[in-house]
């Protein structure tokens, strides 16, 4: 299964931009979920440690809806909007919140596949960065960073929404991206089918 989460709160431009790349993994034949942020309470990680001796998290918030879309991930998208110029609030406590994942597994995340989504309302508002942050948090938990590929080089899908949802959908460029960027996530998948650790 392919697992897009969604940083935004809002239904516009990043929630309609991972559907767009979901669908294509579809069309390779991939189940797909999607998992928003949108309408969930989710609270960023208060360092307790209390995972780490539970084995589970002491916040039993909208978490819960996620951690076991983990079990059956081959690969993963996650997507963000561009606040100050990296990645969301929100997309940063899901991924500090894995951290419980982690204490019950630290191979959660590891030889998975993983790509990232960045839609900025800027045409350089911290796209970049913010698709580095996601690759961090995919190299801090052994999961295989792809990118778009070498020749007309970029890191991940970058957009530019212009604030709003008939911005990005007319965004040419940002499509391009995806497309490169979903072309060379779908090869890594095939070289490394795997749901075992
Ligand atoms: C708090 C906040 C900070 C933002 N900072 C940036 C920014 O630094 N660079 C940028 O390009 N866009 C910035 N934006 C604009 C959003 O990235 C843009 O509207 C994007 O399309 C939001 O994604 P969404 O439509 O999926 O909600 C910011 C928006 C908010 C709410």
């Amino acid at each position: 299964m392919i697992l897009g989460i969604s940083g935004s709160p809002r239904k516009q431009a990043t929630e309609h931009v991972l559907g767009e790349a979901l669908k294509m993994m579809e069309e390779k034949g991939y189940e797909t979920e999607m998992f928003t942020v949108r309408g969930k309470n989710i609270s960023p990680c208060r360092n307790c440690d209390y995972c780490l001796r539970e084995k589970e998290c002491i916040l039993k918030d909208d978490m819960y809806q996620l951690y076991p879309l983990f079990k059956d991930v081959q690969g993963i998208i996650m997507a963000t909007p561009i606040y100050n110029g990296g990645v969301s609030a929100q997309i940063k406590a899901v991924m500090d919140r894995t951290r419980a994942a982690a204490a019950v597994d630290i191979d959660f995340l590891k030889h998975k596949v993983g790509m990232a989504i960045a839609v900025g309302g800027d045409r350089v508002g911290g796209q970049e960065l913010a698709i580095q942050q996601i690759m961090t948090f995919y190299i801090l938990n052994g999961t295989i960073p792809v990118s778009g590929g070498p020749f007309g080089s970029n890191l991940g899908a970058n957009f530019w929404s212009q604030d709003t949802l008939k911005g990005v959908k007319a965004d040419e460029e940002g499509f391009r991206s995806l497309k490169k960027t979903i072309k060379r996530f779908g090869e890594f998948l095939e070289k490394y089918p795997t749901n075992e650790h």
